[in-house]
C-alpha cells in the first residue's frame, strides 16, 4: 500500500534465494498494468522510470502516479530512477519521493564511477532512498561491439568488491552477457563470472540488466547462482505498449481510448505475470 525502498524488498530475496522483477514503464497504462501483474502473482514489484521516461511525465507526476496505483491496487511498489547519469537529477528525484536510484557512471573510469557513485549514496542514504550502480558497462544495441570488445567490460570480481566497499551501494549491477534490446544472437550468459562475484559478495543483491529476450532457465540459473533484482524494459515497450496499441487502435470500432488502454494494462500485466512466475517472487509481497 505504499512505496517501499530496494533495499527492503531486496533484503528477503537475498535471505530466501529468488529475484525481485523490476520492470521500466513508459505510460500511466504500463505502470498500472506492473501493479496488476504483481497483485494477481501477490509480489513485491520494482517500477522502473527511465530519464527519458521523466522527461515526458515529470517528476512529481510520476511519482504521484506510482503512490496512487500502489494504494489502488493495495501493494508494495518500489520507485525505481533507472540509468540516471546526472547527480541534479538523482536529487531532484529523492527530493521528490523515488525510494530508489540508480546512478550509472559505468561508462566513466573507475575512480570516477566511484566518486560520483559515493555522493549518490551519501545524499540518498539522508532519506533512507536506496541506491544501485552498475561496474563494468552493460552495453546495448547501439553498440555495435564484437564480442571480445563486450567482454572486455564484463565486471572484474575483485574490482566489484572494491566498488562495493568503496561506494556504500545498496545493490550491484553487472556486466556478465546481457545487453539492452533485442538480441541479435542468443545471449551468452557467463554464468562462472555470475558465481564468482556472488561468492565475494554473499549479501549484496546482483542486479541483470537486459533481461528482453533472456531465456527462462538462462533467468534459473543466474537466480541460482546470485541474481536478485531482474531488469525488463524493451518487451514491455514493445510487445506491451506499441504492438498492443497499435493493433487496438487499427481494429477497435468505437474509437473509445479506455478500450485501448485496457488493453496494454492486460498485455503489460500478462508479461509481468510471467517473469514473476520464472524470478521466484510470486507470494513475497
Ligand atoms: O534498465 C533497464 C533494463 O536493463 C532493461 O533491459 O530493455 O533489454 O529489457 P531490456
Ligand atoms: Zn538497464
Amino acid at each position: 500500500m505504499a512505496l517501499v525502498t530496494l533495499k527492503h524488498v531486496l533484503n528477503r530475496a537475498c535471505k530466501e534465494g529468488y529475484a525481485v522483477g523490476a520492470f521500466n514503464f513508459f505510460t500511466l497504462e504500463n505502470l498500472i498494468g506492473l501493479a496488476k501483474g504483481a497483485k494477481a502473482k501477490n509480489s513485491p514489484v520494482i517500477a522502473m522510470a527511465s530519464v527519458g521516461a521523466m522527461k515526458i511525465m515529470g517528476e512529481k507526476t510520476v511519482v504521484g502516479a506510482c503512490q496512487g496505483v500502489a494504494d489502488d491496487f493495495g501493494i508494495d511498489m518500489v520507485l525505481h530512477l533507472d540509468h540516471a547519469t546526472d547527480y541534479d537529477v538523482i536529487r531532484r528525484c529523492v527530493d521528490n519521493g523515488f525510494t530508489s536510484v540508480m546512478i550509472d557512471a559505468s561508462s566513466k573510469s573507475y575512480q570516477e564511477n566511484v566518486d560520483i557513485t559515493a555522493r549518490v549514496v551519501e545524499y540518498a542514504s539522508r532519506y533512507g532512498v536506496s541506491v544501485e550502480a552498475e561496474l563494468g558497462h552493460v552495453g546495448g544495441k547501439e553498440d555495435d561491439i564484437s564480442v571480445d570488445e563486450r567482454e572486455a567490460l564484463f565486471t572484474v570480481p575483485e574490482d566489484a568488491v572494491r566498488f562495493v566497499r568503496d561506494t556504500g551501494i545498496d545493490a550491484l549491477a553487472v556486466a556478465v552477457g546481457t545487453v539492452h534490446g533485442f538480441y541479435k544472437s542468443e545471449p551468452k550468459l557467463d554464468f562462472p563470472r555470475i558465481a564468482k562475484i556472488h561468492e565475494l559478495l554473499p549479501e549484496m543483491p546482483l542486479v541483470l540488466h537486459g533481461g528482453t529476450g533472456v531465456p527462462d532457465d538462462d533467468f534459473r540459473k543466474a537466480i541460482q547462482l546470485g541474481m536478485r533484482k531482474i531488469n525488463v524494459g524493451t518487451e514491455l515497450k514493445v510487445h506491451g505498449v506499441f504492438d498492443v496499441s497499435r493493433e487496438a487502435y487499427d481494429t477497435e470500432p468505437s474509437h473509445d481510448p479506455r478500450k485501448v488502454a485496457s488493453k496494454v494494462i492486460d498485455a503489460c500485466a500478462k508479461i509481468v505475470e510471467e517473469k514473476i512466475d520464472v524470478m521466484g517472487c510470486a507470494g513475497k509481497a
